[in-house]
């Protein structure tokens, strides 16, 4: 008779690769809400080098001299408190309950909310900034996510929107030691094709990774009227690049990629009325 344990890791190695775990966007909180302990021990409180090397101080330097600032996707809150030692007004929101509390707890002067990108209940007009940092790779539409954001900005507010290098990080890229040519390279993965992958981040904590081309991020900018005024492409951070010591050119591929946009006056097509209505209604 088969192991039953075995059974069950068969099964369940089967549906991760058949990519069934997340299906729409309550699984995902639901999947944040549960690995929220993992995210916060290994990525928060000084735990991760690329928020403390790159993304904290980009987020001071490109969220000086904004007034009132949102979050979306706030996790545990360490944008938001980094924000708020700027002395702005922050609010943080984000569904996984487990994040929301833990920001709670760590305070630092944010105001927080339990809810989703795609409906934020905020007025139009709100905000003078919006982050959102490393959440739309995990959002599948993301449409309607950046769309409530740009409704929430003042005409004139900026968007600071971290994400996985869509460019160079497409899935299946890598480092790449040819012996036989006495080469290195970087191989990089198909990066057209919108792709899901449910990665294994560690052991029992599986995550959905959506890949999409960069064109599709400031496409829809565009539509929005977000148009890029920054845009910041950091070497990996430090122990990264010492763990990718073998590679002469390690620092010449970015990881992260940071856009700021500014929301038109003027939103430049008539749709995008009709669209920031529909997200209303719903
Ligand atoms: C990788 S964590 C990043 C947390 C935080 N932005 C940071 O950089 O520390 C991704 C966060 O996105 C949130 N999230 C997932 N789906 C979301 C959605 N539809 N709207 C807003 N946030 C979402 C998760 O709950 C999680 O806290």
């Amino acid at each position: 008779m088969a192991d039953p344990e075995k059974k069950e890791k068969k099964e369940k190695k089967e549906k991760r690769e058949k990519k069934e775990p997340v299906r729409g966007p309550e699984d995902v909180e639901d999947v944040w809400d549960l690995h929220a302990r993992w995210w916060q021990q290994g990525f928060t409180e000084g735990a991760d080098s690329e928020y403390e090397e790159q993304i904290l101080p980009l987020v001071e330097v490109q969220l000086a001299g904004a007034t009132g600032v949102l979050e979306v996707g706030c996790g545990e809150g360490q944008l938001s408190r980094r924000a708020a030692t700027l002395g702005v007004a922050v609010v943080g929101i984000d569904p996984a309950r487990a994040q929301i509390h833990e920001a709670v707890v760590r305070g630092g002067g944010p105001a927080y909310v339990q809810g989703r990108g795609e409906q934020l209940p905020f007025g139009d007009c709100s905000f003078d900034a919006v982050v959102v940092c490393l959440v739309l790779e995990h959002v599948d539409p993301f449409e309607p996510v950046l769309s409530e954001m740009a409704r929430v900005l003042v005409p004139g507010g900026r968007l600071l929107l971290f994400v996985g290098h869509p460019l160079v990080q497409a899935p299946g890229s890598c480092w790449v030691d040819d012996a036989d040519f006495a080469d290195q390279y970087w191989r990089l993965g198909p990066y057209l094709p919108d792709h899901l992958t449910v990665e294994e981040v560690a052991p029992g904590v599986a995550l959905p990774f959506w890949h999409r081309p960069l064109g599709r991020y400031v496409h829809e900018m565009g539509r929005l009227g977000l148009l890029v005024e920054d845009m910041v492409e950091p070497p990996p951070p430090s122990d990264v690049l010492e763990g990718l010591s073998g590679f002469a050119n390690a620092s010449s591929i970015p990881r992260l990629l940071c856009l700021r946009a500014r929301l038109a006056p003027e939103t430049p097509e008539p749709e995008f009325r009709e669209a920031r209505a529909s997200i209303h209604e719903m």
